[in-house]
């Protein structure tokens, strides 16, 4: 009963040590080459080894990340459980990057760096945050923890989900009609979506069009969920005023792309947030002991949603 671990040394050292104090009886390596293929019950990895046929007793598949869409999940034997990590150090990061990029963009600060490169001693109006209305895709463990932490500044705050939520004081919308009510009220858009066919392109020329003039965008979920034109166009003609984007498609973006010059564009290199060892195998170890004793995982993905 052997955990394998696919992912870099330096959380192998912390996952290695907290395997070895906390669950002693399940032998733990890094090391695919020796390891008995048939003795691998547990894998945690970012993508799906190519070999993974060889491992043929495997029941957890952990996803080193939040995203499991990197997976492929149809390449997983139906009967592998998948599960992604919910963890409170990514939860963290996460709500530091959006708490960043939110107050980024309320304070106008795309806008005041293209001034300063340009010289320019000028202030802009600046509205308070109770005049701000703050929508998020995604009403997950991130999304719920993101405006959980903007609650203090005072933004009108909004969510969108699949299935109908209740958050104290956030305005929760659902499914395709909610959609629309949300985003015709944000003028700060935050996407927290996990990548399936529905979320795939849903950041497009449609949905910046039903935006407030001069919204502004932060993209934290997955590349491919954004129109790069699109977004290009909406800023370039004024729609929206600015955006801070982590995530692109492909990663990295080419030398030569519209996004790494643009003045309205903040470019992160896809490190909003970012597993943290020590919290997330005490996860996974809590995870496995819930799977011995018959219990679901904790962040068990259901392949018919594709989260
Ligand atoms: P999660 O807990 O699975 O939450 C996903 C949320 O999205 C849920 O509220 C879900 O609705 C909603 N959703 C999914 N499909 C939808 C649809 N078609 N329409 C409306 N709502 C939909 O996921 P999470 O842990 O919060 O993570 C979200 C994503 O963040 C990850 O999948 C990953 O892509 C991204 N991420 C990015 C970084 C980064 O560094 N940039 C780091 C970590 C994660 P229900 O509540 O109704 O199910
Ligand atoms: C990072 O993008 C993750 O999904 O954890």
């Amino acid at each position: 009963m052997t955990f394998l671990f696919n992912s870099d040394a330096r959380r192998r050292t912390i996952f290695a040590d907290a395997f070895a104090r906390e669950l002693p009886d399940v032998p733990f390596t890094m090391d695919a080459a020796t390891v008995d293929p048939d003795a691998v019950r547990y894998l945690i990895s970012w993508t799906v080894p190519d070999n993974l046929a060889r491992y043929r007793n495997l029941e957890i598949l952990f996803s080193i990340g939040a995203g499991v869409d990197q997976l492929r999940l149809d390449a997983v034997p139906a009967n592998v459980k998948i599960v992604r990590m919910i963890e409170e150090g990514i939860v963290r990061m996460m709500q530091e990057y959006v708490t960043l990029a939110v107050l980024a963009l309320h304070r106008n600060l795309p806008a005041y760096l293209a001034q300063q490169r340009a010289g320019e001693w000028a202030d802009i109006a600046q509205l308070q945050a109770g005049s701000r209305r703050v929508g998020v895709l995604g009403l997950g463990q991130l999304g719920q923890a993101v405006l959980d932490r903007l609650k203090p500044f005072g933004f009108a705050l909004a969510g969108w989900s699949r299935l109908p939520r209740w958050i104290e004081g956030v305005t929760c919308h659902h499914g395709e009609p909610g959609l629309e009510e949300m985003l015709v009220a944000s003028d700060i858009l935050v996407c927290l979506l996990p990548l399936t066919e529905e979320t795939r392109g849903l950041l497009d020329a449609a949905l910046f069009a039903k935006l407030p003039e001069g919204a502004a965008l932060v993209h934290t979920g997955r590349g491919p969920q954004l129109d790069h034109e699109a977004l290009v166009a909406a800023l370039d003609r004024g729609h929206l005023s600015a955006a801070m984007i982590d995530v692109t498609d492909p990663e990295p973006l080419a030398a030569g792309h519209p996004f790494w010059p643009h003045p309205k564009i903040i470019l992160t290199p896809h490190v909003a947030s970012v597993t943290q060892p020590a919290t997330a195998a005490r996860a996974v170890i809590e995870n496995i002991r819930r799977h011995r004793a018959g219990l679901d995982p904790i962040g068990l993905v259901d392949r018919s949603r594709g989260y």
